[in-house]
């Protein structure tokens, strides 16, 4: 990416010498990178923009107008997070990222998985979600799971991968109202309230989606093209 900083603007800062302009230069050309979160899911898009903050101009799928569904029918966390970050990398050109989390529990062979979303029925119910999951779980006391979040980034053409991961347990009666998902029945390790009883700033210090998108963000920061005063 290109960006012209007005002359008078570098010298101004140089001169004064408050500011350094490489730190300066470098805001600038990060503020100015445009990067889609291919997702539908507002509450997720609310989530990030906490998350990477106003640091970069992150465009959702509405601001490109392209709310259509994105095919999600691979096996695996990685292969759906690639698959949606092409799709709209083909459609669009544009720098894109794409993430999928599978909440995995230990007693059922790593189940839900990859079917999070749809685990009780294609109509994605969180409700009915968690109450096919506390009932395969019965009364057994082993209850381990962990969220995974993977993240399928697409930067001026190259595709990179980023992995969070969040252990915790599963608890036999829904707990809070906040959040979204299986979080009225995930207690973090570490914890004694379930993510649904937790808020937002509280949850995004641990979730697997912060890990995630932290390695993300720190990626981005530092791939963001060197700045010296001959490219103004
Ligand atoms: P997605 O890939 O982020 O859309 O997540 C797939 C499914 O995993 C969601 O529909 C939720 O059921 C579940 N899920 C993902 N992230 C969370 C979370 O932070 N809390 C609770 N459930 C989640």
């Amino acid at each position: 990416m290109h960006v012209t900083i007005p002359k008078v603007a570098y010298y101004t800062v140089r001169s004064k010498g408050k500011i350094n302009f490489e730190y300066f230069c470098r805001q600038i050309l990060i503020i100015a990178m445009q990067i889609v979160f291919a997702s539908n899911n507002s509450y997720k898009v609310r989530e990030i923009r906490h998350i990477l903050g106003e640091s970069f101009s992150l465009l959702s799928l509405a601001d490109i107008s392209m709310e259509e569904d994105i095919p999600e029918n691979e096996p695996a966390l990685e292969g759906n997070a690639l698959a949606k970050a092409r799709y709209i990398f083909n459609a669009t050109g544009l720098n894109v990222f794409a993430d999928d989390t599978g909440l995995e529990i230990d007693a059922l062979g790593g189940l839900p998985g990859v079917n999070s979303a749809r685990f009780a029925g294609a109509e994605k119910s969180f409700d009915a979600n968690i109450e096919k999951v506390l009932a395969m779980l019965g009364d057994t006391e082993k209850r381990n799971a962990r969220f995974r979040t993977v993240i399928a980034l697409i930067l001026n053409g190259k595709e990179h991968l980023f992995e969070g991961i969040i252990n915790g347990t599963i608890i036999k009666e829904r707990r809070g109202t906040a959040g979204f998902g299986y979080d009225p029945v995930f207690v973090p390790e570490g914890k004694n309230i379930t993510f649904a009883e937790m808020n937002l700033d509280e949850k995004n210090t641990i979730s697997h989606r912060a890990r995630a998108f932290e390695k993300l963000r720190e990626f981005l920061r530092s791939n963001v093209p060197p700045c010296n005063k001959d490219t103004v």
